[in-house]
């Protein structure tokens, strides 16, 4: 992408009032956004999402076959389907997660009627017919105009099953496999953009220590072979939360050799209101010590971020070898009455607003990490979407996501807080105010602001712009959100702030998510 950068771009100057209440506690800060300082490209990967087979994350919220009586296209219930396409989803990973290490490709080819029963032993134990697979997956990602991301099977599959799922789906050569995929209804390859071997190899994906996974790493991609013209983004399957022996080990042990690629390396972070596995916290009815500690929780992913980022400039300093963040999100106690294993929670303001805290650290280390999927799209974790039989609601997250599209493939520009307003809570302190900001590839210079605290304020004055137009996702309630009676409890409103003379005033509500497009700068 071409940016042309005018003269009057120079400098944005952007002066910040923090108050609570009537200008209590008052604070200016001043945010420069520097539009003559273009960094990396925001790849529009980054916005990705991650549809698993778990719970009514397929069945249900995105796949509901032919014959229902939900409306549908092929199979794929329109509703959603619209949706998504609105949200121009840039990037589809797909089986799993944990599912995929249990997954058999050929399970899922073939007329649907004759495919295989499996049980679906990670997540509820249910019956999976296996009606959503290879087909339909990228039938999906064409629908919506998205590029694939398929994790393959290192825990329970062989170098062989792989080899062959590669050659069905990337393939145009007259091999019997490609003959069989003809024969399923696609003639052409499909275009394969990732593809990773194995998934948490530290946990469900076989409990292995760094240096095992990377043995088989060298093996198994050895035999991950596609044509030229359709080679996917090759993944190593890393490290979770603070780790980084992931990244470290394999960067020392994968093999530079001409049949071996590794392109990226997965890192998994998940945020819990209390950081415990057992109880991690409700989705709904919480106080503000949990929307505090939500926040606090997410943002330590910037230094775990910044850890592998550290290991990985230091053993691959030409960054040929992306830091992908492929799981996401936050992670509550299931909602009550609903199955433990479909990981179903509803999604409030606290999660938009998580979201885009999220987004802003990503984009600024988005010369490593190119690519991150968000857990998971539909009816399971931090969802974009939620479903009830025909009903479909869409979530803050959702429109958290929306108001950050004019971010993809746009060009970063650095923002520099000064003097940076605190939100405390119970003698803790975190940033009240995140900021993040890119030429997009309309030209127009857009800012995302993150305004943290709970219940103050903050007034900005824009310097040197042309525009202060956008929209603003907020509300009085730290867990407002959207229910199937009720499905536009929140949605973001339009925002138009008077400039005059190149200057506008505006106030962000505490609790909010605030993106402005500035003009041509
Ligand atoms: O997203 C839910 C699960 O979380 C995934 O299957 C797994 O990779 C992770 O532990």
């Amino acid at each position: 992408m071409k940016v042309k950068l005018r003269p009057t771009s120079l400098l944005l100057l952007v002066t910040v009032l923090c108050s609570a209440g009537v200008f209590a506690r008052s604070q200016q800060v001043n945010i420069t956004v520097k539009a003559n300082e273009p960094g990396s490209i925001l790849n529009k990967d980054i916005y990705g999402q991650f549809m698993e087979h778990l719970g009514r994350g397929i069945y249900e919220g995105i796949w509901v076959g032919e014959g229902s009586s939900i409306p549908n296209k092929d199979g794929f219930r329109l509703d959603v389907l619209n949706a998504l396409k609105e949200l121009q989803v840039p990037l589809l990973r797909w089986p799993g997660g944990c599912f995929a290490d249990e997954y058999h490709w050929r399970d899922g080819i073939g007329p649907r009627e004759s495919r295989p029963k499996t049980v679906n032993s990670n997540w509820g134990g249910v019956i999976e017919d296996n009606a959503f697979g290879t087909h339909e997956f990228f039938a999906l990602a064409e629908l919506l105009g998205a590029d694939t991301y398929v994790n393959g099977n290192l825990g329970t599959g062989t170098p062989q099953e792989m080899a062959d799922w590669l050659q069905y789906i990337t393939s145009d050569a007259p091999t019997t496999l490609v003959q069989q995929r003809k024969a399923n209804g696609r003639d052409k390859p499909w275009k394969l953009t990732y593809f990773a071997i194995g998934n948490e190899a530290w946990g469900c994906g076989g409990n292995m220590t760094p240096e095992f996974y990377t043995h088989l790493y060298n093996q198994w991609a050895s035999f991950a072979k596609t044509p030229q013209d359709n080679q996917p983004i090759m993944i190593a399957s890393g490290g979770t939360d603070d780790s980084t022996i992931w990244a470290k080990t394999l960067l020392e042990g994968v093999k530079s050799s001409w049949n071996i690629r590794m392109d990226g390396i997965s890192h998994h972070y998940y945020t819990l209101p209390t950081g415990k596995w057992d109880v991690k916290g409700s989705a709904t009815g919480f106080a503000e010590d949990q929307w505090f500690s939500t926040l606090e929780q997410t943002l330590k992913i910037e230094d775990y971020i910044k850890a592998n980022v550290a290991v990985m400039d230091q053993l691959d300093p030409d960054k040929k070898v992306g830091l992908y963040v492929d799981e996401w999100g936050t992670w509550y106690d299931v909602d009550e009455g609903t199955n433990p294993g479909f990981l179903y929670q509803q999604n409030t303001l606290r999660d938009a607003i998580l979201a885009g805290l999220n987004i802003h650290i990503f984009n600024r280390y988005a010369d490593r990490v190119t690519m991150t999927n968000i857990a998971q799209m539909v009816n399971v974790l931090q969802a974009m979407i939620l479903t009830d039989k025909e009903k479909m609601v869409l979530t803050p997250t959702y429109y958290a996501f929306k108001m950050h599209t004019p971010f993809q493939d746009a060009r970063s520009v650095p923002v520099s807080l000064s003097n940076t307003p605190a939100y405390e809570f119970n003698n803790k302190s975190i940033p009240a105010l995140s900021a993040s900001a890119a030429i997009s590839q309309d030209g127009n210079t857009y800012l995302s602001l993150v305004n943290t605290q709970e219940d103050s304020a903050i007034t900005i004055n824009l310097l040197a712009i042309k525009q202060a137009t956008g929209w603003l996702l907020s509300s009085t309630k730290m867990d407002e959100h959207n229910t199937f009676a009720q499905p536009h409890n929140i949605e973001p409103t339009t925002f138009n702030a008077k400039v005059k003379n190149g200057k506008a005033s505006l106030t962000i509500p505490a609790k909010s998510l605030l993106v402005l497009n500035l003009g041509k700068l």
